[in-house]
C-alpha cells in the first residue's frame, strides 16, 4: 500500500516567496507559468542538489507546536526554509542556510534504545523527534495535499473552466510536481547517496525521469542514477613527475557485470542499514539493472539504477523541450491523463504504451506543425557550442544546453487546435511503414516490423515503445479517431450554456462509449452521473499509476 503524502505546508513560506520572485516582472500571474524553468538544466539540479545536501527529514510527534520546533532546531543555525507533510506520520523538511547546522543536530542526537531489538548505528539525516512532555498545542500549519486532486475536484475545475485552453492549463496546473514534492524528491536521492558514499565517497545520486523533466506529475515514481563518474574522473587526474599513482581496482568481465554487483551491493545495504527503505527488490537482469525500493517517509516508490547516463541526458532534453514553450506541458499532461484514463498506460508492466513514449510523440507532433512549436534535435545539435560536446558510450549526445540560444516558436495555434490536430495526426499516421523520429521531426519508414517505432534520440538503433503490441496501437488510435470526433462534435454544438454538461476535456477523459451520448445535448441527468462516477474511478486509479511501473526499461 501506498503511503499518503499530504504536506502541511506553513503559510507564507520562503518557497512561495521565491516562487512569486520568479515571476518575470509585468508579467500576468496565472499560477504556471512558474513552473516553467528557465535554468540550465545543470544548474538547477546542482542547485536543488546543493539545498537537499543542507536539509534534513524528521518524523515529528503528532502534536507539535511549529513554533518550539522551529525555536529548538534553530539552536543549530539558521533555517532557510521548512514544511510538514504527512506520510503515516506527520514530518518536517528543515533545510538549513548551512551544511554545518546538520552536523551540529546530528552531533546532539543520540541512537535509539529500543529494549529488545538492537538498532544498527547509522549516521543519517533523517531523524525522530521524541518530546519528554506531550504539548497539547495544536500545530498552526496549513494542510495542502500533495496528491493530485481529486477526482471530484478535477471534474469541478475541468467543467468550471472557461475554454479548452483554459481546461488544458489546469489540468496541468493541478497535476504538476509542486514545489515541496520537488524539493522531498532531491532530499529522498541525497538521503540514498549518504547511504551508497559509504562505499562510494565522491558518488552522486541523481534524480532523472519525469521527477525533473518537467514533465512529472504528483505521485510519480522516484527514478536516481548513481553517478560515479566523479571518482572514475579522479583517476585520470594524472600529475607530472615520474611516479603516477592509479586506483588499485578489481577488474570484472564487462560493465553490465560492473553494475550489477556495484548494485546488488547497493540493494543489501539500503535493504540492511538505510532508515526508511522498505520492500528492496534487486532487479539486475533487466536490460537496464536495477533496484526498486519504497522509501517510506517520503511515500516514492524509488528505482535505483547506475551507468545509466544516457537517461539522464534524455531527461535534460525533455527538460529543455518543456521548458520552450508553455504549450508543450499542458498538452502532454492532458494526453497522459486521456490515455490513462482510457486505459492505454498501466502501472502493471506490459504491451501497454508508456508516458515517456506518449512525452516523444507529443513532441514529434509538435515539430511537424508549421510553423514549428518545437524544433528537432538535430537543430539543437546545430546550436550547440564546444562545452555542450558530449558522447557518451559511443552515442552523440551533443544539443545546446542553453536555453536563452533557442529562438521561440513562431507557431500560434492554440492548444485545442494542437489537441485536435494531435489526434487527428495519430488517427491517421501510418505506423504500419513508418517511425517516429524527434532527431528530424519527420516520418521516416520503419527499421523492424514493431507496431510502434519511437526511435530512442541518443541510442538511435533502439525503438523505445518496442514493447508495445498490435492491439494496444489499434486501441491508441482508435481512440484518438475517437477524440478527434468528440472534438468536431463539440465544435458543432457550440459552448454549453446548461452548466452541468461534461464539456471538452471532461467528455475527452470518459471513457469509450460514454463518449458519442455525451457531446449531445439530450442526456439524462442520471446518465451523465454514471458516466462521471466511472470517469473518478478511472482518474483516481491513476494516482497510484506508477507504483510498479517498469514499463519500458
Ligand atoms: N527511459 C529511456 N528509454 C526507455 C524507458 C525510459 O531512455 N525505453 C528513460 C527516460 O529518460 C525516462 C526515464 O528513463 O524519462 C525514466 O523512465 P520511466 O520511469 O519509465 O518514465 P518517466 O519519464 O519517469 O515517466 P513516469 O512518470 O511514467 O515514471
Ligand atoms: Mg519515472
Amino acid at each position: 500500500q501506498r503511503p499518503v503524502l499530504r504536506l502541511l505546508s506553513c503559510p507564507g513560506t520562503v518557497a512561495e516567496d521565491l516562487r512569486r520572485d520568479e515571476q518575470p516582472p509585468g508579467s500576468v500571474e496565472t499560477g504556471f507559468e512558474d513552473k516553467i524553468p528557465k535554468k540550465r538544466f545543470s544548474e538547477m539540479q546542482n542547485e536543488r542538489r546543493e539545498q537537499a545536501k543542507r536539509t534534513v527529514l524528521i518524523h515529528c510527534p503528532e502534536k507539535i507546536s511549529e513554533k518550539k520546533f522551529l525555536k529548538y532546531l534553530s539552536q543549530h543555525g539558521p533555517i532557510n526554509n521548512h514544511f510538514f507533510y504527512e506520510s503515516f506520520g506527520l514530518y518536517a523538511v528543515v533545510e538549513f542556510c548551512q551544511k554545518e547546522s546538520v552536523h551540529s543536530l546530528q552531533n546532539e542526537t543520540c541512537a535509539p534504545s529500543k529494549g529488545i531489538e538492537a538498532a544498527i548505528p547509522f549516521r543519517s539525516r533523517f531523524f525522530n523527534l521524541k518530546l519528554k512532555n506531550q504539548t497539547s498545542e495544536r500545530s498552526c500549519v496549513q494542510m495542502s495535499n500533495q496528491l493530485p486532486p481529486s477526482s471530484k475536484k478535477l471534474f469541478q475545475v475541468l467543467c468550471d473552466a472557461e475554454s479548452i485552453d483554459d481546461q488544458l492549463n489546469t489540468l496541468l496546473k493541478e497535476f504538476q510536481l509542486t514545489e515541496e514534492n520537488t524539493k522531498l524528491r532531491y532530499l529522498t536521492c541525497s538521503l540514498i547517496e549518504d547511504v551508497a558514499a559509504a562505499y562510494f565517497p565522491d558518488c552522486i545520486v541523481r534524480p532523472f525521469g519525469s521527477s525533473v523533466n518537467t514533465f512529472g506529475k504528483l505521485g510519480c515514481d522516484l527514478d536516481m542514477f548513481l553517478d560515479l563518474n566523479e571518482t572514475r574522473n579522479l583517476s585520470t587526474h594524472k600529475t607530472s613527475g615520474n611516479f603516477l599513482m592509479e586506483f588499485q581496482v578489481k577488474n570484472v568481465p564487462s560493465e553490465r557485470i560492473a553494475t550489477q554487483k556495484i548494485l546488488s551491493v547497493l540493494g543489501e545495504c539500503l535493504d540492511n542499514f538505510s532508515p526508511g527503505c522498505v520492500g528492496v527488490q534487486k532487479i539486475l537482469n533487466a536490460r537496464c539493472p536495477l533496484v526498486r525500493f519504497s522509501h517510506q517517509a517520503s511515500g516514492f516508490q524509488c528505482d535505483l539504477t547506475t551507468n545509466n547516463r544516457i537517461a539522464l541526458t534524455s531527461s535534460e532534453l525533455l527538460y529543455i523541450y518543456g521548458a520552450l514553450d508553455s504549450r508543450v506541458r499542458a498538452l502532454v499532461f492532458t494526453v497522459r491523463c486521456w490515455a490513462r484514463a482510457h486505459l492505454l498506460t498501466s502501472s502493471i508492466p506490459g504491451a501497454w504504451i508508456t508516458n515517456f513514449s506518449l512525452t516523444m510523440m507529443v513532441i514529434f507532433f509538435l515539430q511537424t506543425r508549421s510553423p514549428p512549436v518545437l524544433p528537432t534535435l538535430d537543430s539543437l545539435q546545430t546550436l550547440a557550442d564546444a562545452e555542450d560536446k558530449c558522447i557518451i558510450e559511443g552515442n552523440n549526445c551533443t544539443f545546446v544546453r542553453d536555453l536563452n540560444r533557442i529562438k521561440p516558436s513562431e507557431n500560434t495555434e492554440t492548444l485545442e487546435i494542437l489537441l485536435k490536430e494531435f489526434f487527428e495526426y495519430f488517427g491517421n499516421f501510418a505506423f504500419n511503414k513508418n517511425s517516429i523520429n524527434i532527431r528530424q521531426g519527420r516520418e521516416q519508414n520503419k527499421p523492424d516490423s514493431s507496431p510502434l517505432y519511437i526511435q530512442n534520440p541518443f541510442e538511435t538503433s533502439l525503438n523505445i515503445s518496442k514493447n508495445v503490441n498490435q492491439s494496444q496501437l489499434q486501441k491508441f488510435v482508435h481512440l484518438a479517431q475517437e477524440s478527434t470526433w468528440i472534438l468536431q462534435q463539440e465544435d458543432l454544438d457550440g459552448p454549453d450554456t446548461s452548466g452541468n454538461r461534461s464539456w471538452g476535456l471532461v467528455a475527452l477523459l470518459l471513457p469509450s462509449g460514454a463518449n458519442r451520448k455525451s457531446v449531445g445535448k439530450k442526456k439524462s441527468k442520471k446518465a451523465t452521473s454514471e458516466k462521471i462516477k466511472v470517469l473518478l474511478e478511472s482518474i483516481k486509479s491513476n494516482r497510484t499509476e506508477n507504483f510498479t511501473d517498469t514499463n519500458g526499461k
